[in-house]
Order: C-alpha cells, then sequence, then structure tokens
C-alpha cells in the first residue's frame, strides 16, 4: 500500500436518499481523500436510532440507498471501508466506556443538543441515548484512531466534544491511547436549495442524486432567480441568484462569462436555466448508470457491507483490546 497521510472516518445517518447538497457538501470530499488517507465511511444507523427510536422502520432499506449514492458517486469499497454502524458492536462498547468519563455538562452545554431539544417537535428526546449523541461520535471516531473527520460546519461542536472526550481519557489513564482528531471542512459547505434557503431533505427544495433525468429541468425551472429582474435585458444580481450558485458547481471554469453577461442583461433566465439543466444532466448521467446497476445487483450491496464490516471489526477489536486492559478490565 502507497504511503498514506493518516486515517480519516467519517459518518452520515441513513435518512433516505442523498441529495446534490450531501454530494457536493460532503461526498465529493470523501471521495477525493480516498486515495489519500486510510478512510472509514459508516452509515450510522444507531444515530438515526437516538431520535428515530419510535419510526425506525426504514432504517434497513435506507442504510442500503445510502451505498448505492455512495458508490455511485465514486466511493470505492477496495479503497475505503464502507460499513454499517450496528454491524460492529464495539462501537457501543466505546461508546459506554467513553460515557463514564464524559461530564453531563459537558453534553447539557452541546449547542446542537439545545438546538434539536427545542426544534424536533413530537418526539421525546429528552433521553439518555439522546443526550449521549456526541459521546456515540466520538466513539465512532476513536474506534479507528482516525486523525482527521471530514464535516460540515454543523458539526464542528461535536468534534470539539470529542477532542475534550480525548483528552480526558488520555489524562485520566496516563497513555495517548487516542490522537486528536482534527476537523476537515467540506470545500462547498453549504449547496443552496431551489429555494436559496440550504439545501436539505426537510426543507424540500433538493435535488437527489438519483432525480430522474426528466425531472431534473422541472426542478431548475422552480430555482428562485435574482428578483428584482423582470426583463431579459435587465441588469441581474448573480449573487443573489440559485441557479448562478449551481453554476459555480457544475461549470466554475466560465463562471465569470454567465456573470458578466446576467450582469449585463444579456442572458436570459430561461435560456442561462436550460443550460444549468443540460450541465447537470450530464454530471450525473454517469453516477445515474452506476446506481441503476447496483439497484439491479443488490447482492453487491450485501457483500460490500460485508467485506466493509470484515475490515471494521479488524481495527475495533484491535482498539477495545488496549481501551479494556488501559482501563483495567
Ligand atoms: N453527527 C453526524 C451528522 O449528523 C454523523 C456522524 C456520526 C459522524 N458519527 C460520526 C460524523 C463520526 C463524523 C464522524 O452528520
Ligand atoms: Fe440567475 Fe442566470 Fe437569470 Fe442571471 S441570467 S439571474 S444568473 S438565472
Amino acid at each position: 500500500m502507497t504511503e498514506k497521510k493518516g486515517t480519516i472516518f467519517s459518518g452520515m445517518r441513513p435518512t433516505g436518499r442523498l441529495h446534490l447538497g450531501n454530494l457536493f457538501g460532503a461526498l465529493e470530499n470523501w471521495v477525493r481523500l480516498q486515495d489519500e488517507y486510510h478512510c472509514f465511511y459508516c452509515i450510522v444507523d444507531w444515530h438515526a436510532m437516538t431520535t428515530d427510536y419510535e419510526n425506525p422502520g426504514d432504517i434497513n432499506k435506507n442504510v442500503r440507498e445510502m451505498v448505492m449514492d455512495w458508490l455511485s458517486c465514486g466511493m470505492d469499497p477496495d479503497k475505503a471501508v464502507v460499513f454499517r454502524q450496528s454491524d460492529v458492536k464495539e462501537h457501543a462498547e466505546l461508546h459506554l466506556l467513553l460515557s463514564m468519563v464524559t461530564p453531563l455538562s459537558w453534553l447539557e452545554r452541546c449547542p446542537t443538543y439545545k438546538d434539536q431539544l427545542q426544534q424536533i417537535e413530537g418526539r421525546n428526546l429528552a433521553t439518555y441515548g439522546f443526550i449521549g449523541y456526541p459521546v456515540l461520535q466520538a466513539a465512532d471516531i476513536l474506534l479507528y484512531k482516525a486523525n482527521a473527520v471530514p464535516v460540515g460546519e454543523d458539526q464542528a461542536a461535536h468534534l470539539e466534544l470529542t477532542r475534550e472526550i480525548v483528552r480526558r481519557f488520555n489524562y485520566i489513564y496516563g497513555k495517548k491511547v487516542f490522537p486528536e482528531p482534527e476537523t476537515l471542512y467540506n470545500k462547498y459547505r453549504v449547496v443552496s436549495g431551489l429555494d436559496r434557503r440550504k439545501m436539505s431533505k426537510s426543507y424540500e427544495n433538493a435535488i437527489d442524486i438519483a432525480c430522474t433525468p426528466e425531472d431534473i429541468p422541472k426542478k431548475v425551472r422552480m430555482m428562485i432567480t435574482d428578483p428584482a429582474r423582470i426583463r431579459k435585458t435587465d441588469p441581474g444580481n448573480p449573487t443573489v441568484c440559485t441557479v448562478f450558485s449551481f453554476y459555480s458547481i457544475f461549470k466554475p471554469d466560465n463562471l465569470s462569462v454567465v456573470e458578466q453577461s446576467c450582469c449585463l442583461g444579456e442572458r436570459g433566465c430561461v435560456e442561462c436555466k436550460n443550460n444549468l439543466s443540460e450541465l447537470m444532466l450530464q454530471y450525473l448521467e454517469p453516477i445515474q448508470q452506476r446506481r441503476r446497476e447496483l439497484e439491479d445487483n443488490p447482492n453487491r450491496v450485501t457483500e460490500v457491507l460485508e467485506e466493509g464490516r470484515e475490515k471494521a471489526v479488524q481495527v475495533a477489536r484491535t482498539t477495545m483490546e488496549e481501551v479494556r486492559s488501559i482501563v483495567g478490565l
């Protein structure tokens, strides 16, 4: 194996089909990193259970959808370890041991905990599992002694907490068992949705990776452009236009041409949108081709998860042997 820069861990909750926000906000980055680092990419189904414990119905299906989205976007199970969290029970054991050393006050003051308690309605989240969410996340990362974790900005507080847990654990047991993982922010931090808010499943403003070729132009037509522009000859302001923000992803090399013609009122929004649809279709075509192949071959998905489990378990077992002995078990 060629020389690698270190180990990376990241995870996603299996909440259904992924959209372009997930692709450009995270996946693309993960795929790029698989050549440079030893990568562990995990479908964190136990994390999904912390909020969806009453309705876990779709989790198994969603795990498989996620594998298909990941692989069709270029994740390579021969390079990265692709696996499901609940397949590796060591995550639960390390979570338990880390929970012993984690002060409750750290978890109570975690901003994501406070936000979500307020925002998510109709479910009782005053649970032991939910407050422990970041401890489980720390266990995920530390089990593989990851040096770096590629995530979005929304995960900054969880990563900080992971580092605090590392320092406390290493201090208490007097040994540098775990490295402090660094946060690697994804390149396109936020992808805007059709309505200019952040692209998100819950806002219903998303374009799925598996969106059919017929639906792409329909979605693009729904995108909000510069609202001050009424006639084609009106000078436009691309910085407030959703369509333009997608050009920066799909055609970064001639962005200034689009920008200039928009600002000078030489470009109509309809034409601008049609061109974008074409670019998106071209980009997504090979991805969707691979996805269809996987949909037709469900055994392949099972096999990938099984191979991933085997590789992950090997590392997880070794870490747990060391951890048990260090804590005196
Ligand atoms: N909390 C992350 C999210 O909601 C998912 C996650 C779980 C994760 N464990 C992780 C991310 C470990 C990075 C590393 O997106
Ligand atoms: Fe947006 Fe293009 Fe219309 Fe300018 S011409 S406002 S960039 S859609």
